[in-house]
């Protein structure tokens, strides 16, 4: 892959918030789990947890931590838990870097997703506490994305991509 290719993949990942009901093959779900198992994080560490959602109970917990009828129409979840006593703290200040780590593998699995002809969307405004309680999750374990992943259904309500300039957002230093 060529780096066109690579912002070309960027470019069409898309939050796709309508899904349509065919089932996702185990293949292709392992194939995007190990895009998420080689993803760097800080150290080395990896401290995630990636809970596979098919089961009608479990999807009726998942969604009842979102209540978005949109949301429920993906056929299967994923959910991005971080371990952060697994996590490195920097020396210097303590700051846990959980949060970063859990993101890299995120997007890998959305853009490998993408790249799977999948749709994905990332979910954070969940109830975190009450889809730990309810699907028991032990006490380190801390829910932090919900990726809903199926195929799209019509344009899966993707919206054109509205982003800051170049020039908004990037600074050179060069003295
Ligand atoms: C950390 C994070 C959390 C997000 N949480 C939600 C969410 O809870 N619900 C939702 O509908 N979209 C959520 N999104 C999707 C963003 O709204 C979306 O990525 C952004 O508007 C850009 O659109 P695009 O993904 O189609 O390029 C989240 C995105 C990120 C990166």
């Amino acid at each position: 892959m060529n780096i066109q290719e690579f912002i070309k993949l960027a470019e069409e990942r898309s939050s796709i918030r309508k899904y349509s009901d065919k089932e996702v093959s185990r293949e292709v779900v392992a194939q995007i789990l190990e895009s998420a198992r080689i993803a760097p994080s800080a150290v080395n560490f990896q401290p995630w947890k990636f809970l596979i959602v098919t089961g009608d109970k479990s999807k009726q917990l998942v969604r009842a931590s979102y209540a978005r009828e949109w949301f429920a129409t993906a056929p299967m979840y994923i959910i991005a838990c971080g371990n952060h006593q697994e996590a490195w703290h920097r020396s210097f200040d303590g700051k846990d870097h959980t949060d970063i780590d859990i993101a890299i593998a995120v997007e890998h699995i959305c853009l490998s997703a993408t790249a799977a002809g999948l749709g994905t969307c990332w979910v954070c405004n969940f109830d975190a506490a009450k889809l730990k309680a309810d699907l028991s999750l032990p006490e380190n374990l801390e829910p932090i994305a919900i990726i809903p992943l199926g195929y799209s259904e019509g344009d899966g309500d993707a919206r054109p991509k509205k982003r800051k300039s170049t020039e908004e957002i990037v600074q050179w230093l060069e003295e």
